[in-house]
């Protein structure tokens, strides 16, 4: 049977999206399912992870050091079932690339999961102090927890 495959989806693909995959890979059975990231720019292509994203996902248990950025395609509505997007403008750029209806249902804001039609955005923490990366830790582990229910 071939695998579930999930895509997590921010714009740097460097700070959110890596850690959402980090995190619910952790939850997912690897013989079932696969899960990616990716951002909507195209500027940290080949870059691991923001540091302030590797400490807080080893604080908690997690290794995403051996991720790397990669720029999301309109490919990737071929070779995914969901797609989980951090912010509504993320949201808007990837439904923009959708090549059908069919193809811009999997697509969701990830914490519908936690806050259903509110379109709740996973702040960007970027060009914030440390502590934004603990709450964003916090929220992609709730919505995950949820999604992995959803899954299995
Ligand atoms: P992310 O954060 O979308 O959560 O990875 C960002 C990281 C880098 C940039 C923007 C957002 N940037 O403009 O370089």
């Amino acid at each position: 049977m071939s695998k579930t495959k999930i895509l997590m989806v921010c714009l740097g693909n460097i700070c959110r999206s890596p850690l959402a995959e980090g995190i619910l890979r952790d939850k997912l059975d690897p013989t079932l399912f696969e899960v990616d990231s990716t951002g909507t720019g195209p500027w940290h292509v080949g870059n691991p992870p923001d540091p302030r994203s590797v400490a807080v996902a080893r604080k908690n248990g997690l290794d995403i050091s051996n991720l790397r950025g990669r720029q999301f395609s309109p490919k990737d509505f071929k070779d995914f079932h969901h797609i989980y997007v951090m912010d509504s403008s993320n949201l808007e750029n990837v439904l923009r690339l959708a090549p059908s209806p069919a193809d811009q249902e999997k697509v969701s804001m990830i914490l519908d999961t936690l806050f259903p039609g509110e379109k709740v955005d996973v702040p960007d923490p970027y060009h914030g102090l440390d502590d934004g990366f603990d709450r964003v830790y916090d929220m992609l582990e709730e919505s995950c927890e949820v999604i992995a229910q959803q899954l299995h």
